[in-house]
Protein backbone atom coordinates (compact mmCIF):
# COMPACT_ATOMS: atom_id res chain seq x y z
CA UNK A 1 0.00 0.00 0.00
CA UNK A 2 1.24 3.99 -0.73
CA UNK A 3 0.02 6.39 1.58
CA UNK A 4 0.97 10.35 1.46
CA UNK A 5 0.98 12.39 4.46
CA UNK A 6 0.56 15.96 4.00
CA UNK A 7 2.46 17.89 6.06
CA UNK A 8 5.65 16.47 8.01
CA UNK A 9 5.11 18.59 11.26
CA UNK A 10 5.13 17.47 15.18
CA UNK A 11 2.10 14.99 13.90
CA UNK A 12 2.71 14.40 10.11
CA UNK A 13 6.03 13.12 10.27
CA UNK A 14 5.71 10.76 13.50
CA UNK A 15 3.07 9.28 11.83
CA UNK A 16 4.17 9.06 8.30
CA UNK A 17 7.60 7.31 10.20
CA UNK A 18 5.36 4.81 11.83
CA UNK A 19 3.54 3.42 9.04
CA UNK A 20 6.35 3.62 7.15
CA UNK A 21 8.08 1.65 9.67
CA UNK A 22 4.58 -1.08 9.93
CA UNK A 23 5.11 -1.46 5.78
CA UNK A 24 3.73 1.39 4.52
CA UNK A 25 5.22 2.59 1.09
CA UNK A 26 4.86 6.61 2.63
CA UNK A 27 5.46 9.41 0.77
CA UNK A 28 5.64 13.01 3.01
CA UNK A 29 4.98 15.74 1.15
CA UNK A 30 5.88 19.07 2.74
CA UNK A 31 5.53 22.47 1.09
CA UNK A 32 8.65 23.74 3.40
CA UNK A 33 11.86 22.20 0.95
CA UNK A 34 14.00 22.60 4.16
CA UNK A 35 11.91 19.92 5.99
CA UNK A 36 11.93 17.91 2.95
CA UNK A 37 15.93 17.85 2.70
CA UNK A 38 16.26 16.94 6.09
CA UNK A 39 13.67 14.70 6.60
CA UNK A 40 15.28 12.59 3.44
CA UNK A 41 18.91 13.00 4.61
CA UNK A 42 17.63 10.68 7.98
CA UNK A 43 17.34 14.14 10.19
CA UNK A 44 15.11 15.34 12.42
CA UNK A 45 13.38 18.75 12.28
CA UNK A 46 11.23 18.47 14.99
CA UNK A 47 12.47 17.73 18.65
CA UNK A 48 10.96 13.91 19.32
CA UNK A 49 13.15 11.51 21.88
CA UNK A 50 13.63 8.39 19.73
CA UNK A 51 12.59 9.22 16.17
CA UNK A 52 15.31 10.14 14.90
CA UNK A 53 16.73 6.56 14.88
CA UNK A 54 13.50 5.30 13.33
CA UNK A 55 13.26 8.39 10.47
CA UNK A 56 17.01 6.90 9.65
CA UNK A 57 16.12 3.31 9.12
CA UNK A 58 12.92 4.12 6.78
CA UNK A 59 14.59 6.40 4.56
CA UNK A 60 17.45 4.02 4.58
CA UNK A 61 15.40 1.29 3.66
CA UNK A 62 13.23 3.45 1.10
CA UNK A 63 9.66 2.62 2.89
CA UNK A 64 9.41 6.95 3.22
CA UNK A 65 11.04 9.34 1.30
CA UNK A 66 10.09 13.32 1.42
CA UNK A 67 8.94 15.42 -1.23
CA UNK A 68 7.77 18.80 -2.34
CA UNK A 69 4.78 17.34 -4.12
CA UNK A 70 2.35 14.40 -3.50
CA UNK A 71 2.28 11.10 -6.00
CA UNK A 72 0.17 8.56 -7.15
CA UNK A 73 -0.81 6.94 -4.00
CA UNK A 74 -3.59 4.48 -2.61
CA UNK A 75 -4.22 6.70 0.33
CA UNK A 76 -3.98 10.52 1.15
CA UNK A 77 -3.82 12.12 4.99
CA UNK A 78 -3.92 15.84 5.84
CA UNK A 79 -1.65 16.99 8.67
CA UNK A 80 -1.20 20.44 7.94
CA UNK A 81 -1.69 23.35 10.55
CA UNK A 82 -5.17 24.76 11.76
CA UNK A 83 -4.77 28.04 13.28
CA UNK A 84 -7.40 30.51 13.86
CA UNK A 85 -7.68 34.30 12.37
CA UNK A 86 -7.01 37.56 14.36
CA UNK A 87 -10.86 37.24 15.25
CA UNK A 88 -10.66 33.60 16.70
CA UNK A 89 -11.92 32.22 13.10
CA UNK A 90 -10.84 29.00 12.31
CA UNK A 91 -8.45 28.83 9.11
CA UNK A 92 -8.77 26.16 7.08
CA UNK A 93 -6.83 27.44 4.26
CA UNK A 94 -3.91 25.20 5.11
CA UNK A 95 -6.42 21.63 4.60
CA UNK A 96 -7.99 22.93 1.61
CA UNK A 97 -4.81 23.80 -0.23
CA UNK A 98 -3.43 20.44 0.76
CA UNK A 99 -6.87 18.70 -0.42
CA UNK A 100 -5.86 20.79 -4.01
CA UNK A 101 -2.58 19.50 -4.15
CA UNK A 102 -4.20 15.80 -3.90
CA UNK A 103 -7.25 15.84 -6.12
CA UNK A 104 -5.66 15.24 -9.54
CA UNK A 105 -4.04 12.40 -8.45
CA UNK A 106 -7.23 10.48 -6.65
CA UNK A 107 -8.25 7.40 -8.23
CA UNK A 108 -11.07 4.94 -7.40
CA UNK A 109 -10.58 3.05 -4.14
CA UNK A 110 -8.51 5.24 -2.58
CA UNK A 111 -8.70 6.49 0.74
CA UNK A 112 -8.56 10.36 1.82
CA UNK A 113 -8.01 11.47 5.69
CA UNK A 114 -7.55 14.81 7.54
CA UNK A 115 -6.29 14.36 10.75
CA UNK A 116 -5.67 17.88 11.03
CA UNK A 117 -7.80 19.43 13.94
CA UNK A 118 -10.75 21.04 12.56
CA UNK A 119 -14.26 22.60 12.54
CA UNK A 120 -17.05 21.03 12.60
CA UNK A 121 -18.26 20.35 9.06
CA UNK A 122 -14.73 20.43 7.27
CA UNK A 123 -14.95 16.56 6.36
CA UNK A 124 -18.05 17.31 4.44
CA UNK A 125 -16.70 20.45 2.70
CA UNK A 126 -13.81 19.15 1.18
CA UNK A 127 -15.56 15.95 0.09
CA UNK A 128 -17.64 18.66 -1.49
CA UNK A 129 -14.36 20.03 -2.94
CA UNK A 130 -13.25 17.03 -4.12
CA UNK A 131 -16.32 15.55 -5.56
CA UNK A 132 -16.72 19.54 -7.63
CA UNK A 133 -13.38 18.90 -9.21
CA UNK A 134 -13.54 15.08 -9.55
CA UNK A 135 -17.38 14.49 -10.15
CA UNK A 136 -16.62 11.07 -11.89
CA UNK A 137 -15.19 9.97 -8.21
CA UNK A 138 -18.36 10.19 -6.46
CA UNK A 139 -19.34 6.86 -4.27
CA UNK A 140 -15.79 5.64 -5.59
CA UNK A 141 -13.32 6.75 -3.06
CA UNK A 142 -13.19 6.81 0.64
CA UNK A 143 -13.46 9.61 2.84
CA UNK A 144 -12.90 10.15 6.45
CA UNK A 145 -11.68 12.07 10.08
CA UNK A 146 -9.39 10.65 12.51
CA UNK A 147 -7.91 12.84 15.06
CA UNK A 148 -4.80 13.06 16.74
CA UNK A 149 -4.20 13.22 20.63
CA UNK A 150 -0.82 12.14 20.91
CA UNK A 151 1.47 13.88 23.55
CA UNK A 152 4.68 15.61 22.24
CA UNK A 153 7.60 13.56 23.56
CA UNK A 154 5.77 10.88 24.20
CA UNK A 155 4.77 10.48 20.23
CA UNK A 156 6.16 6.42 19.65
CA UNK A 157 4.46 4.93 22.52
CA UNK A 158 1.43 7.00 21.71
CA UNK A 159 0.75 6.96 18.12
CA UNK A 160 0.58 3.41 18.91
CA UNK A 161 -1.11 2.55 22.18
CA UNK A 162 -3.60 5.33 21.81
CA UNK A 163 -7.51 4.66 21.07
CA UNK A 164 -8.22 6.74 18.02
CA UNK A 165 -11.60 7.96 16.68
CA UNK A 166 -12.64 7.58 13.20
CA UNK A 167 -15.32 8.82 11.57
CA UNK A 168 -15.93 8.55 8.02
CA UNK A 169 -18.48 10.11 5.67
CA UNK A 170 -20.27 7.21 5.24
CA UNK A 171 -19.64 3.16 6.00
CA UNK A 172 -17.58 1.54 4.02
CA UNK A 173 -14.96 4.92 4.66
CA UNK A 174 -15.23 4.35 8.43
CA UNK A 175 -14.23 0.39 8.11
CA UNK A 176 -11.71 1.39 5.32
CA UNK A 177 -10.00 4.17 7.49
CA UNK A 178 -10.21 1.27 10.62
CA UNK A 179 -8.11 -1.50 7.96
CA UNK A 180 -5.54 1.37 7.40
CA UNK A 181 -4.90 2.53 10.53
CA UNK A 182 -5.27 -1.09 12.14
CA UNK A 183 -1.81 -1.79 10.57
CA UNK A 184 0.17 0.27 13.47
CA UNK A 185 -2.35 1.12 16.12
CA UNK A 186 -2.68 -1.36 19.09
CA UNK A 187 -5.37 0.61 20.93
CA UNK A 188 -8.90 0.46 20.06
CA UNK A 189 -10.22 2.42 16.90
CA UNK A 190 -13.34 3.67 17.51
CA UNK A 191 -16.48 3.96 15.13
CA UNK A 192 -18.69 7.11 14.34
CA UNK A 193 -19.40 9.62 11.89
CA UNK A 194 -17.15 12.23 10.84
CA UNK A 195 -18.99 15.19 12.04
CA UNK A 196 -18.69 13.36 15.37
CA UNK A 197 -15.17 12.40 15.15
CA UNK A 198 -14.40 16.17 14.40
CA UNK A 199 -16.31 17.57 17.43
CA UNK A 200 -14.31 14.84 19.43
CA UNK A 201 -10.95 16.42 18.83
CA UNK A 202 -12.49 20.24 19.91
CA UNK A 203 -14.35 18.62 22.86
CA UNK A 204 -11.29 16.81 24.61
CA UNK A 205 -9.41 19.81 24.52
CA UNK A 206 -12.59 22.29 25.23
CA UNK A 207 -13.17 20.05 28.48
CA UNK A 208 -9.35 20.99 29.56
CA UNK A 209 -9.96 24.43 29.06
CA UNK A 210 -13.23 24.64 31.09
CA UNK A 211 -11.41 22.83 33.76
CA UNK A 212 -8.64 24.89 34.12
CA UNK A 213 -10.33 27.88 33.75
CA UNK A 214 -12.19 26.35 37.28
CA UNK A 215 -9.24 26.07 38.89
CA UNK A 216 -7.73 29.48 37.66
CA UNK A 217 -11.19 31.22 38.88
CA UNK A 218 -10.87 29.81 42.51
CA UNK A 219 -7.33 31.10 42.09
CA UNK A 220 -8.65 34.63 41.75
CA UNK A 221 -11.20 34.11 44.46
CA UNK A 222 -9.08 32.77 46.90
CA UNK A 223 -6.43 35.46 46.39
CA UNK A 224 -9.22 38.24 47.22
CA UNK A 225 -10.22 35.55 50.16
CA UNK A 226 -6.63 35.29 51.57
CA UNK A 227 -6.58 31.44 50.92
CA UNK A 228 -3.80 29.46 49.49
CA UNK A 229 -5.36 27.69 46.77
CA UNK A 230 -3.42 25.10 46.20
CA UNK A 231 -4.50 23.79 49.84
CA UNK A 232 -8.05 24.33 49.38
CA UNK A 233 -8.10 21.80 45.76
CA UNK A 234 -5.91 19.22 47.41
CA UNK A 235 -8.82 19.46 50.39
CA UNK A 236 -11.48 19.96 48.25
CA UNK A 237 -10.09 16.86 45.89
CA UNK A 238 -10.03 14.74 49.23
CA UNK A 239 -13.49 13.88 47.96
CA UNK A 240 -14.29 11.16 46.27
CA UNK A 241 -16.03 12.53 43.02
CA UNK A 242 -13.96 16.22 43.45
CA UNK A 243 -10.89 16.30 40.88
CA UNK A 244 -9.87 19.84 40.52
CA UNK A 245 -6.93 20.47 38.18
CA UNK A 246 -4.39 22.91 39.12
CA UNK A 247 -4.58 26.83 38.62
CA UNK A 248 -1.88 28.77 36.52
CA UNK A 249 -0.82 32.06 34.96
CA UNK A 250 -3.10 31.17 31.95
CA UNK A 251 -3.80 28.46 29.50
CA UNK A 252 -1.28 28.34 26.84
CA UNK A 253 0.02 26.06 23.59
CA UNK A 254 -1.50 25.00 20.07
CA UNK A 255 -4.19 23.26 21.31
CA UNK A 256 -5.98 24.40 24.34
CA UNK A 257 -5.82 27.14 23.89
CA UNK A 258 -7.15 27.60 20.38
CA UNK A 259 -9.52 24.49 19.87
CA UNK A 260 -12.33 26.14 21.68
CA UNK A 261 -12.30 28.75 19.63
CA UNK A 262 -13.19 26.12 16.96
CA UNK A 263 -16.87 25.61 18.67
CA UNK A 264 -17.73 29.12 19.56
CA UNK A 265 -16.98 30.40 16.36
CA UNK A 266 -19.71 28.04 14.69
CA UNK A 267 -21.99 27.79 17.85
CA UNK A 268 -21.59 31.46 19.26
CA UNK A 269 -25.22 31.09 21.10
CA UNK A 270 -24.56 27.52 22.34
CA UNK A 271 -21.04 27.75 23.66
CA UNK A 272 -21.84 30.20 26.39
CA UNK A 273 -19.36 28.03 28.90
CA UNK A 274 -16.82 27.10 26.81
CA UNK A 275 -16.37 30.95 26.05
CA UNK A 276 -16.32 32.13 29.27
CA UNK A 277 -13.42 29.22 29.47
CA UNK A 278 -11.62 31.25 27.29
CA UNK A 279 -12.16 34.51 28.66
CA UNK A 280 -11.09 33.24 32.50
CA UNK A 281 -7.85 31.30 30.79
CA UNK A 282 -7.00 34.60 29.12
CA UNK A 283 -8.23 37.18 31.94
CA UNK A 284 -5.73 34.98 34.62
CA UNK A 285 -2.80 36.27 32.35
CA UNK A 286 -4.07 39.49 32.46
CA UNK A 287 -4.38 39.44 36.02
CA UNK A 288 -0.57 38.04 36.96
CA UNK A 289 0.50 40.88 34.50
CA UNK A 290 -1.33 43.66 37.38
CA UNK A 291 -0.14 41.61 39.96
CA UNK A 292 3.63 42.19 39.04
CA UNK A 293 3.51 45.24 37.53
CA UNK A 294 1.66 46.38 41.09
CA UNK A 295 3.91 44.73 43.07
CA UNK A 296 6.93 46.51 41.37
CA UNK A 297 5.18 49.77 42.30
CA UNK A 298 4.69 49.08 45.81
CA UNK A 299 8.48 48.25 46.08
CA UNK A 300 9.26 51.70 43.79
CA UNK A 301 7.28 53.82 46.66
CA UNK A 302 9.31 51.64 49.56
CA UNK A 303 12.29 51.17 48.61
CA UNK A 304 12.73 54.54 46.52
CA UNK A 305 14.58 52.28 43.42
CA UNK A 306 13.54 50.43 40.73
CA UNK A 307 12.96 46.51 42.10
CA UNK A 308 15.25 43.72 39.78
CA UNK A 309 12.36 41.02 39.30
CA UNK A 310 12.59 37.89 37.83
CA UNK A 311 10.23 36.59 35.72
CA UNK A 312 10.98 32.84 35.76
CA UNK A 313 9.60 30.59 32.88
CA UNK A 314 8.47 31.65 29.43
CA UNK A 315 6.91 28.19 27.95
CA UNK A 316 3.31 27.25 28.07
CA UNK A 317 3.45 24.39 30.51
CA UNK A 318 6.36 23.07 32.62
CA UNK A 319 9.51 21.56 31.48
CA UNK A 320 9.47 21.63 27.66
CA UNK A 321 10.76 24.35 25.51
CA UNK A 322 7.46 25.39 23.57
CA UNK A 323 6.63 29.27 23.95
CA UNK A 324 3.57 28.65 21.28
CA UNK A 325 0.37 30.59 22.57
CA UNK A 326 2.77 31.02 26.12
CA UNK A 327 0.51 32.66 28.92
CA UNK A 328 3.89 33.19 30.36
CA UNK A 329 5.37 34.98 27.41
CA UNK A 330 2.50 37.29 27.41
CA UNK A 331 3.14 38.25 30.71
CA UNK A 332 6.49 38.96 30.20
CA UNK A 333 6.02 41.11 27.55
CA UNK A 334 3.05 43.18 29.07
CA UNK A 335 5.65 43.98 32.09
CA UNK A 336 8.37 44.70 30.05
CA UNK A 337 6.10 46.77 28.05
CA UNK A 338 4.67 48.93 31.48
CA UNK A 339 8.19 49.13 32.88
CA UNK A 340 10.71 50.47 30.39
CA UNK A 341 13.65 51.48 32.94
CA UNK A 342 13.15 48.27 35.59
CA UNK A 343 15.35 45.51 36.22
CA UNK A 344 13.65 42.28 34.47
CA UNK A 345 15.41 39.17 34.15
CA UNK A 346 13.87 36.46 32.18
CA UNK A 347 14.29 32.66 32.56
CA UNK A 348 13.75 29.85 30.29
CA UNK A 349 15.63 26.77 31.62
CA UNK A 350 14.78 24.94 28.54
CA UNK A 351 15.49 27.35 25.49
CA UNK A 352 19.26 28.26 24.76
CA UNK A 353 18.74 31.16 22.96
CA UNK A 354 15.11 33.90 22.28
CA UNK A 355 15.32 36.30 19.33
CA UNK A 356 13.15 38.94 21.59
CA UNK A 357 14.20 38.00 24.96
CA UNK A 358 17.78 37.87 26.78
CA UNK A 359 17.78 35.34 29.05
CA UNK A 360 19.06 34.58 32.15
CA UNK A 361 20.49 31.51 34.47
CA UNK A 362 17.58 30.71 36.61
CA UNK A 363 19.74 30.73 39.82
CA UNK A 364 21.56 34.14 39.07
CA UNK A 365 18.02 35.72 38.69
CA UNK A 366 16.80 34.09 41.51
CA UNK A 367 19.88 35.62 43.61
CA UNK A 368 19.45 39.09 42.37
CA UNK A 369 15.94 39.72 42.45
CA UNK A 370 13.72 41.63 44.86
CA UNK A 371 10.90 39.99 43.03
CA UNK A 372 10.43 36.46 41.93
CA UNK A 373 7.60 35.72 40.01
CA UNK A 374 6.85 32.04 39.25
CA UNK A 375 4.94 32.06 35.85
CA UNK A 376 5.72 27.85 35.23
CA UNK A 377 6.13 25.10 37.31
CA UNK A 378 10.09 23.84 35.35
CA UNK A 379 11.44 21.01 37.66
CA UNK A 380 14.65 23.34 38.06
CA UNK A 381 12.62 25.84 40.02
CA UNK A 382 11.53 23.58 42.26
CA UNK A 383 15.28 23.63 43.88
CA UNK A 384 15.12 27.93 44.67
CA UNK A 385 14.11 28.27 48.22
CA UNK A 386 11.21 29.77 49.53
CA UNK A 387 12.08 33.33 51.14
CA UNK A 388 10.76 36.55 53.11
CA UNK A 389 13.33 38.18 51.90
CA UNK A 390 12.30 38.64 48.72
CA UNK A 391 8.77 39.28 47.35
CA UNK A 392 7.48 35.86 45.48
CA UNK A 393 4.58 36.02 43.90
CA UNK A 394 4.00 31.95 42.90
CA UNK A 395 1.45 32.03 40.13
CA UNK A 396 2.28 28.27 39.12
CA UNK A 397 2.37 26.59 42.82
CA UNK A 398 6.21 25.70 43.44
CA UNK A 399 5.75 26.17 46.76
CA UNK A 400 2.70 25.10 47.34
CA UNK A 401 1.47 23.45 50.64
N1 LIG B 1 1.37 19.07 17.68
C1 LIG B 1 0.46 18.48 18.43
O1 LIG B 1 0.72 18.16 19.59
C2 LIG B 1 -0.91 18.16 17.89
C3 LIG B 1 -1.70 17.24 18.59
C4 LIG B 1 -2.94 16.90 18.06
C5 LIG B 1 -3.40 17.50 16.90
N2 LIG B 1 -2.61 18.41 16.24
C6 LIG B 1 -3.13 18.99 15.00
O2 LIG B 1 -2.43 18.38 13.91
C7 LIG B 1 -2.32 19.32 12.83
C8 LIG B 1 -0.85 19.45 12.45
O3 LIG B 1 -0.17 19.94 13.59
P1 LIG B 1 1.43 19.94 13.69
O4 LIG B 1 1.75 20.25 15.12
O5 LIG B 1 1.97 18.71 13.07
O6 LIG B 1 1.79 21.19 12.78
P2 LIG B 1 3.25 21.67 12.30
O7 LIG B 1 3.15 23.13 12.14
O8 LIG B 1 4.29 21.08 13.19
O9 LIG B 1 3.42 20.97 10.87
C9 LIG B 1 2.61 21.21 9.77
C10 LIG B 1 3.45 21.04 8.51
O10 LIG B 1 2.58 21.18 7.39
C11 LIG B 1 3.30 21.83 6.36
N3 LIG B 1 2.34 22.34 5.36
C12 LIG B 1 1.58 23.46 5.42
N4 LIG B 1 0.80 23.54 4.33
C13 LIG B 1 1.05 22.44 3.58
C14 LIG B 1 0.53 21.95 2.36
N5 LIG B 1 -0.40 22.61 1.69
N6 LIG B 1 1.04 20.81 1.87
C15 LIG B 1 2.00 20.12 2.54
N7 LIG B 1 2.51 20.54 3.72
C16 LIG B 1 2.04 21.68 4.23
C17 LIG B 1 4.11 22.87 7.07
O11 LIG B 1 5.21 23.31 6.30
C18 LIG B 1 4.52 22.10 8.34
O12 LIG B 1 5.79 21.47 8.18
C19 LIG B 1 -2.94 20.62 13.33
O13 LIG B 1 -4.28 20.67 12.93
C20 LIG B 1 -2.87 20.48 14.84
O14 LIG B 1 -3.86 21.25 15.49
C21 LIG B 1 -1.37 18.74 16.71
Amino acid sequence: MKACFMGLGYIGLPTAIIAAKHGVQVTGVDINPHVVEMTNQGRLHIIEPGMEEMLQEVVKSGALKASIKPEVCDAYFMVVPTPFKGNHEPDISYVESATRAVIPYLKEGDLYVIESTSPVGTTDKMKDLIFAERPELKDKIYIAYCPERVLPGNVIYELVHNDRVIGGMNEASTTKAIEFYSQFVQGTLHRTNCKTAEMCKLTENSSRDVQIAFANELSLICDKAGINVWELINLANKHPRVNILQPGCGVGGHCIAVDPYFITADFPVESQLIAKAREINNYKSFWCAEKVQNAMLRFELEHHRKPCVAMMGLAFKPNIDDLRESPAKYIVTKVMQSCNNANILVVEPNVKEHNVFKLTDYKEAYEKADIVVMLVAHDPFKTLPYTTDKIILDFCGIYKK
